[in-house]
């Protein structure tokens, strides 16, 4: 029978584990370990998964101390102090030998067998292009992924309701009829209509300007001869001033060197041009523009005329009227008055 401590040394590669069974076994009943130091693994394993069954040990334990053996803490401190000296010391070979020499057999029966690595070139290859690491997913083994592992709910966030609008802020319901493409439709028929009337506006004065350009203006002057009447519409001493606004022409029946006659004259100021008035309470042709006058029968006698006014021809047509000529003209200064052209005998 050795000793605990050749125990120990022969069992220096041997597990934590495998050390504690080893020495609870020792403790317990000691001639087994003793007799049969080199048993298989799976005597080995049942030490363990007697402990983890809280088995307790036998009251025939002997104290730390008799018999030359060592308790079970003295037995852990070694196999700590030797294993942590054979990490320093060799660190890679514990780490190699560890899963292979060391490893509990129950550990070992739990772990289901694995299947031969392979050997070849080929296998080898495909075994590294198999897409073990991790790495980005698409989007379908994300959503696998996402499936048979579900996150946790997140908590709920709870959003206090938005307080209620005043009424000024609340718009008006819209009309019924006025819909976004009613609206549209009014103004686009809107723009249509502005753009027809002006069209039409357009049209128009384009044809008045065509019209306008066929029928060029013209200067419409009253005939320069026109006939006034029968003489006995002139009585003797009056001025006819019908006809001055549109023949620029007084007809008078007076006397003029002794003779009553008829005559018509031009209501042109011999002056400057303008248009006498006459003034039937005073008997006279009085210019407005400097004062001139004139006496019934036209010869001046006060104001800046030189001369007095002018007549035109004057005589009984056919039917019996007074017909006026005004393309001729008389002067009294150059002593034409007595020409029986520009005047009527009566
Ligand atoms: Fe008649 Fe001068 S124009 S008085």
């Amino acid at each position: 029978m050795r000793s605990g401590k050749a125990d120990m040394a022969d069992k220096k590669k041997m597990s934590v584990a495998e050390m504690i069974a080893a020495a609870r076994k020792a403790d317990s009943g000691g001639g087994e370990a003793d007799d049969q130091p080199n048993k298989t693994d799976s005597s080995e394993a049942e030490a363990p998964a007697k402990v983890s069954q809280g088995s307790a040990p036998s009251k025939s334990v002997p104290k730390p101390g008799e018999a030359g053996r060592p308790s079970v803490a003295e037995m852990l401190a070694m196999a700590r102090g030797e294993k942590s000296g054979a990490e320093k010391a060799a660190p890679k070979k514990a780490a190699e030998k560890k899963p292979a020499a060391k490893k509990p057999a129950a550990a070992k029966a739990a772990t289901p067998s694995k299947p031969a690595e392979p050997r070849d070139t080929a296998s080898i290859l495909a075994a590294a292009r198999k897409p073990s690491k991790a790495g980005p997913m698409s989007k379908a083994e994300a959503a696998a992924k996402e499936k048979a592992n579900p996150k946790k709910e997140k908590p709920k966030i709870v959003v206090p309701p938005m307080p209620q609008k005043p009424a000024y802020a609340i718009a008006p319901p819209a009309p019924k009829n006025s819909s976004k493409k009613g609206a549209g439709e009014e103004t686009r028929r809107g723009f249509l209509a502005e753009g027809f009337t002006f069209l039409g506006a357009a049209l128009l004065l384009w044809t008045v300007a065509t019209v306008k350009f066929m029928f060029p203006n013209v200067l419409r002057e009253p005939p320069s001869k026109f006939k006034v009447g029968l003489p006995d519409e002139f009585p003797p001493g009056q001025v006819n001033t019908k006809y001055k606004a549109q023949f620029a022409v007084w007809i008078s029946n007076g006397e003029y060197n002794g003779q009553q006659q008829i005559y018509a004259l031009r209501s042109v100021c011999t002056h400057l041009g303008c248009t006498p008035n006459w003034l039937e309470a005073e008997q006279k042709f009085k210019c407005p523009c400097h004062g001139s006058g004139f006496y019934k029968d036209g010869v001046n006698f006060e104001g800046p005329a030189p001369r007095p006014l002018e007549r035109y021809a004057i005589r009984v047509a056919e039917d019996g009227q007074i017909e006026i000529d005004k393309n001729q003209l008389f002067f009294e200064e150059k002593g034409e008055w007595d020409n029986p052209s520009c005047f009527i005998p009566v």
